[in-house]
């Protein structure tokens, strides 16, 4: 079996360190890898399959080394100015930041809902936002038997969303330590506020799921609308999804195609998917399914997922199978 060197950029970071592990999970054929971070890590150590590597600090030079895939997540500066150096020396670049996701030219991609647009000329390859991720998901199932109408979204995510600075303001809160990331204490709190805000009353966070969820789902007139809110978990978002379809919806011929999708886990009657449940998975878990009184084709949902997981890391790497499976690298 041929196997691939990787690059991943951002290696001592929440989602880097998270490629590590699902690297390791999943058995990715790897013949070679390098860790890059910033000069702040250089010359630290992060420990694959029981060996210790030297981090390297990303410069110019770094995608020298023919890689086949760089797996970015070290934010959306270093996103833009190094995933085209690694793309032009032939590096398939598949990258967490929002940097890439809504440029016209660049596939956003979750292999479950539309791996069909990937192609042998994408070099950069952008992962979607984490809540979005695991609600297109479902979203794609319903969409495929009863037409999607109208989306509202309300999350509650966790704050390794924020990578470690985020995890550090909700441990520190046990100590009544003020906040240093957040704005308002995480700790026995919450907030309606992820990224900054926009001139419209949303936040960022709120205009990437609405964006991004017609991009992927290439329903570019799709009605949907976000309200993001964090709260005091580690690990794990969910997703309330009040949904609006064209045409009447079967709730068995639903629940069905729920239980017999590979990639989701559906809780039935009143058993229900936490946070809890999702740590360390790869797996999107639905529950709360059930007909919205108020609205005609209306139905709610509930989906909970391992945010850096399934919401980042995961979702990269299964774009690489698919690229290695489809023989599109
Ligand atoms: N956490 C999540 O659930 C999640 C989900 C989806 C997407 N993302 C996205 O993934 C990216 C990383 O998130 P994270 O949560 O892992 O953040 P994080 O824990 O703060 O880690 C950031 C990583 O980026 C590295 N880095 C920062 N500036 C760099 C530079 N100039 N050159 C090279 N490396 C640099 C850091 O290295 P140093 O150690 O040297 O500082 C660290 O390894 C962000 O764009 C984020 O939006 C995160």
């Amino acid at each position: 079996m041929k196997k691939y060197k990787i690059a991943v950029v951002g290696a001592t970071g929440m989602v880097g360190q998270t490629f590590i592990k699902v690297l390791e999970d999943r058995k990715f054929p790897v013949s070679e890898v390098v860790f890059f971070a910033s000069k702040r890590s250089a010359g630290s150590k992060v420990l694959f399959n029981g060996l210790d590597y030297v981090v390297e600090e990303l410069d110019e030079s770094s995608f020298d080394q023919g890689f086949d895939f760089a797996l970015f997540s070290a934010g959306g500066e270093t996103s833009l100015k190094f995933a085209p150096i690694a793309a032009s020396k032939g590096v398939v670049v598949i990258d967490n930041s929002s940097a890439w996701r809504m440029k016209e030219d660049i596939k956003l991609v979750v292999p479950e809902v539309n791996s069909h647009v990937l192609t042998k000329d994408d070099l950069i390859i952008a992962n979607p936002n984490c809540s979005t991720i695991q609600s297109v998901v479902p979203l794609h199932v319903i969409n495929e038997l009863f037409g999607l109408k109208r989306v509202i979204y309300s999350t509650y995510q966790a704050v390794s969303g924020s990578g470690y600075k985020g995890v550090m303001d909700l441990k520190n809160g046990y100590e009544n330590i003020a906040p240093v990331f957040y704005k308002k204490p995480i700790f026995d709190n919450c907030f309606p506020h992820i990224d900054d805000f926009l001139d419209n009353g949303y936040t960022k966070e709120e205009k990437k799921m609405m964006d991004e969820t017609r991009k992927i789902l290439g329903l570019s007139d799709l009605n949907v609308s976000a309200t993001c809110v964090r709260i005091p978990v580690t690990v794990g978002h969910s997703v309330s999804m009040n949904v609006e379809c064209i045409k009447p919806i079967d709730m068995s011929q639903l629940t069905t195609a729920f239980k017999n999708h590979k990639d989701i886990v559906f809780y039935e009657g009143t058993n229900y998917p936490t946070p809890k449940d999702v740590d360390g998975n790869d797996l999107v878990h639905v529950g709360r399914l059930r007909k919205d009184l108020s609205a005609e084709n209306g139905i709610h949902l509930w989906a909970v997922a391992d945010n850096v997981r399934k919401g980042a890391a995961t979702n990269a790497i299964q774009i690489a199978e698919y690229l290695i499976k489809e023989n599109l690298i």
